[in-house]
């Protein structure tokens, strides 16, 4: 570890109060000068870092830029975090997860980004991925490690852990668009992407890969014409109530940390309760066809039961359609 990294980690540990030059020195071993050199880089990398006469160095809370250093300490140190990497930009972190998956990576193994120059959403279509406002955030993740039987419930416990996961840190209640869109003020906020890679002569997915794209406090004005109307954020006027770093642990918290199975029935209870669709007129799109219906429930694998206009009850998997609000 560098001599930067251990003096933004230290930082990182005590934000908002001064730390010597002199006690950081002591605590690592090296000289006050190397303290101020490797100040200097940080503050070249764009860490606000107040030198203060007697007293030392000052990370200020609203400092948000992704590091490990910065999301390590909000993490316990039981939490089966494999390994972390953390890209200021990168190509898409899911393509990153799944090189990683194949090369032999373990059971919670998390890629995040600052920005994504290729995000990849669901049916091939892009992920708009700018930096410094939004958190992209991959898992490999192994399916007998997953807290559930059933590994197609990852879909719903994905959705389901980042609405609790912004809840927990903020006052923003996000809803779930079935499958797991997460929408806030009738825009879209964060999308799920999950993967699997099998090999051909199992049917079980070896390595699922688990992508979450969340827009924290992008500006509404910055979204790309065409979905300007329907993307958002938690914070589009940038004053987030936590750190993108913050919020990256408690995701990976919430994720890695069920030590046991859980009570699926239970998991699509809470679920349905974050639902933003149920008893509202729907458009299905599948395909080129699409027809109305009345989203009328889930049931216990998370399917979503429509009724259509000649009453007839259709029940509708994920990865087979589209839905219109
Ligand atoms: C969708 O809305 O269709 C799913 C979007 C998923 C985006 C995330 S961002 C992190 C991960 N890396 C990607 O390239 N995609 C997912």
């Amino acid at each position: 570890m560098s001599t930067k990294s251990r003096i933004l980690e230290l930082l990182e540990k005590s934000r908002d109060e001064s730390l010597s030059g002199e006690k950081i020195a002591n605590s690592l071993g090296i000289s006050r000068n190397a303290v101020w050199k490797a100040i200097n880089e940080l503050k070249k990398d764009g860490y606000k870092i107040h030198a203060i006469t007697n007293k030392g160095y000052r990370l200020d809370s609203d400092n948000d830029i992704l590091s490990c250093e910065g999301i390590l300490p909000f993490l316990p140190a039981a939490c089966h975090l494999a390994k972390l990497e953390v890209h200021d930009s990168i190509d898409s972190t899911n393509k990153r997860a799944k090189e990683m998956a194949i090369s032999g990576a373990e059971h919670g193994s998390v890629v995040i980004a600052n920005h994504q120059t290729a995000g990849r959403g669901r049916y091939t279509r892009a992920f708009f991925s700018p930096p410094d406002g939004g958190l992209y955030i991959s898992f490999v993740l192994h399916p007998d490690n997953l807290p559930f039987e059933n590994i197609t419930s990852i879909t719903a416990f994905a959705g389901l852990i980042v609405c609790d996961a912004i809840e927990s840190l903020s006052s923003k209640k996000p809803k779930i668009k079935w499958v797991n869109d997460l929408y806030l003020d009738r825009k879209k906020i964060c999308g799920i992407l999950t993967e699997s890679i099998s090999v051909l002569e199992s049917r079980q997915p070896q390595w699922i890969v688990l992508g979450i794209g969340i827009n924290v406090c992008t500006p509404s004005a910055s979204f790309p014409e065409e979905i300007r109307k329907t993307a958002g954020s938690l914070f589009p006027d940038g004053n987030s109530e936590f750190t993108r770093n913050q919020l990256a642990a408690e995701i990976i918290r919430r994720i890695l940390f069920s030590e046991a199975k859980l009570n699926e029935s239970m998991l699509f209870e809470a679920y349905r309760k974050k639902l933003m669709m149920l008893g509202s007129e729907i458009t299905v799109i599948q395909g080129n066809d699409s027809y109305e219906a009345t989203a009328i429930d889930i049931d216990s694998q998370g399917h979503l039961l429509v009724k259509k206009a000649n009453d007839v009850v259709e029940t509708l998997s994920f990865g087979e359609i589209s839905i219109r609000v």
